[in-house]
């Protein structure tokens, strides 16, 4: 038996002030498209935002359903937005915001399992990693270089073949 290591190393930024000018921008479209959300049930939105390496923007937000399983989040609306409108155009970088139903919004959230799957996916399918950009309304900012370092031991279509 022998171990292996996973090392997992992401930044952190005390508030969007720190971050570079083309990255705040993107963080501050992430927030304004959380009003973008039909989240009638959860009452807490999401938006995502992504620019891409031509330097075109795709906005995303989650999407409720009365029958519950098929609401989606908002990072797998901005996916398929993004593959429908610019395919193989790779994405440089998602921002992620968020608030809840008491508008509370100071600390970054990070993607669910399925959206990870979904984000690792795109950036093997346009070969480029991209940045995800984290955080609230306000607070903390978590910038992680890859959607790989998210889903460490991950299914892939390697499997498949
Ligand atoms: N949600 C997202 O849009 N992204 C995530 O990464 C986590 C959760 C949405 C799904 C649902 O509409 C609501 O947030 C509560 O789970």
């Amino acid at each position: 038996m022998k171990k292996e290591d996973y090392k997992f190393t992401f930044e952190v930024y005390e508030s969007i002030d720190e971050l570079s000018e083309a990255d705040a921008s993107l963080l501050q479209r992430a927030r304004k498209v959380t009003q973008n959300a039909y989240a009638p049930y959860s009452h807490f939105r999401v938006g995502a935002v992504a620019r891409f390496t031509n330097g075109e923007i795709v906005t995303g937000s989650n999407q409720e359903n009365a029958s519950f399983p098929v609401g989606l989040c908002a990072e797998r609306v901005l996916l398929a937005s993004a593959a429908s409108l610019f395919p193989e155009v790779p994405i440089e970088a998602i921002a992620i915001s968020y608030n809840n139903e008491n508008g509370d919004s100071k600390h970054p959230i990070t993607p669910c399992g399925i959206c990870r799957q979904s984000l690792l996916e795109y950036e093997t399918r346009v070969k480029q990693p991209m940045r995800i950009i984290l955080g609230g309304l306000e607070g903390k900012v978590y910038v992680i270089e890859k959607a790989a370092m998210l889903l460490p031991l991950s299914f892939s279509a390697e499997a498949l073949a």
